[in-house]
């Protein structure tokens, strides 16, 4: 990778299928690399504590290491799900909970390597549009960069933790009179005219960081490859980059096969669906998206020629899911403990349906890629449980049968005989 590769990047051609590959990757031994990689979790250096970094040996590095823009992301947790194992028969079922690293999404593992790329090509200013994860996370690495970060958000369409995250790590942020892809539309004019790096998923840079998803959670599971992989798809980075992730393993030999790469979308976003839905994968059919799951409300997405490459090298599917769907699974990894917000949620959703279909079989190994943090969106998180969040919607009725679901606060009087009675309500209606 030269000096000037970010720069050249910046061309304004936004739409290319630009990717970062080096012939030296192939030629890595995977035994010494399995162990150089364990290795340096014991280790105190900046660099080896960052749960990217950690996996250089297949990054794109920067020519002075030590100038890396790092909150010591990755390192994410592998979690079991025990109730939905039970619940839908999956002995094997795991989340690897992305929504764990430093700003509660998965957008950090690759902000990482753009933003040190972006700062090494001497930039003062970046820039994307956002659905609210990548603006929070980029205003973050740019300050942590010394950089300064313009962020173009969907007016009123993004939750408020989101917006509130990049006004504090101090961006300048336009909330725009128009959709995610109105914003992206925008930012790629912006690009030709100004002199500021855009660090949309598109950037391939991005692209390489979100890789180490892949490499963290095959090293957790021991390089024993699990049969599915689910992932939530919005403007189709990350699949991207978990697909070339685990082609690059193949090709090395760290990994003896591939899991089936498999991408979900909310029903009301459904671009990929009905791309290869509707026209074989050939051309993008474009969607006016709808959503609560606001992260992935992406009509058009920017890296579907990738999403469907990898999903055909992986023989992995691709599935939409309703807004009851997305609110019932969400409820669900919230009373695992863990919790997400709704767009990752989408990734049990799909598996129950894919199971239904037989795409996925009970004896399997599955892991679900959780994107984003439960505090993340907490609107969401409040009318489910206050029973408004499908009210004057087509879902109203239908909603009812998820009020097991629910937990709504209580208010009452400040008397221990009140705390008590509640307690004793609760303890019959809903024993363990
Ligand atoms: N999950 C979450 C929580 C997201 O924030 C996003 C995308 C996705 C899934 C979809 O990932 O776009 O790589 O297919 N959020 C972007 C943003 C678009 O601006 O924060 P994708």
């Amino acid at each position: 990778m030269n000096e000037s590769a970010a720069q050249d990047f910046c061309c304004g051609d936004c739409g290319n299928l630009l990717e970062i590959t080096d012939a030296s990757w192939n030629s890595s031994n995977p035994t010494a690399l399995k162990s150089l990689w364990r290795e340096r979790r014991t280790l105190n250096e900046s660099l080896d504590l960052s749960g990217v970094w950690r996996f250089r040996e297949l990054l794109p590095v920067p020519a002075d290491e030590q100038r890396v823009v790092t909150l010591l992301e990755g390192n994410t947790p592998l979690y079991e799900l025990p109730q939905s194992s039970r619940a839908f028969g999956v002995p094997r079922l795991y989340a690897k909970h992305q929504g764990m690293n430093p700003t509660g999404s998965f957008k950090d593992a690759g902000m990482t390597v753009a933003a040190t790329f972006a700062r090494q090509a001497g930039y003062k200013w970046v820039a994307c549009a956002s659905t609210g994860n990548t603006s929070a996370s980029m205003a973050a690495y740019a300050a942590r960069g010394g950089m300064r970060s313009l962020v173009l958000v969907p007016e009123g369409k993004i939750s408020w933790s989101k917006l509130s995250q990049a006004l504090d790590y101090g961006a300048l942020t336009c909330q725009l009179r128009t959709d995610f892809d109105g914003c992206l539309r925008l930012l790629q004019e912006l690009v030709r005219r100004a002199p500021v790096y855009q660090l949309n998923s598109i950037n391939p840079f991005r692209l390489e960081g979100q890789k180490t998803l892949a490499f963290e959670l095959l090293e957790q599971l021991d390089w024993e490859p699990p049969d599915h992989i689910i992932v939530p798809g919005g403007n189709l980075g990350n699949s991207s980059a978990i697909g070339k992730a685990l082609l690059e393993m193949l090709d090395i030999g760290l990994i003896p096969r591939l899991p089936k790469l498999s991408i979900i979308q909310a029903a009301g976003a459904n671009a990929l669906v009905r791309t290869l839905r509707d026209a074989g994968g050939k051309q993008l059919v474009s969607v006016q998206a709808e959503t609560r799951a606001t992260a992935i409300r992406i009509g058009n997405p920017a890296s579907w020629e990738k999403a469907v490459r990898v999903l055909r090298a992986t023989g992995g599917a691709c599935e939409e899911v309703s807004e009851l769907e997305i609110a019932q699974a969400k409820a669900e990894i919230g009373a695992e403990g863990i919790g997400c917000e709704p767009a990752s949620a989408v990734t049990l959703a799909g598996l129950k349906k894919m199971l239904r279909q037989g795409f996925v079989k009970p004896e399997e190994t599955v892991v679900l890629v959780l994107t984003g943090n439960l505090l993340k969106d907490p609107d969401f998180t409040m009318e489910f449980h206050q029973g408004t969040l499908f009210q004057g919607t087509a879902d109203e009725r239908e909603s009812a049968k998820l009020d097991r679901f629910r937990h709504p606060p209580v208010v009452i009087d400040a008397t221990l005989d009140a705390v008590m009675k509640t307690l004793e309500q609760a303890e019959k209606s809903d024993p363990i």
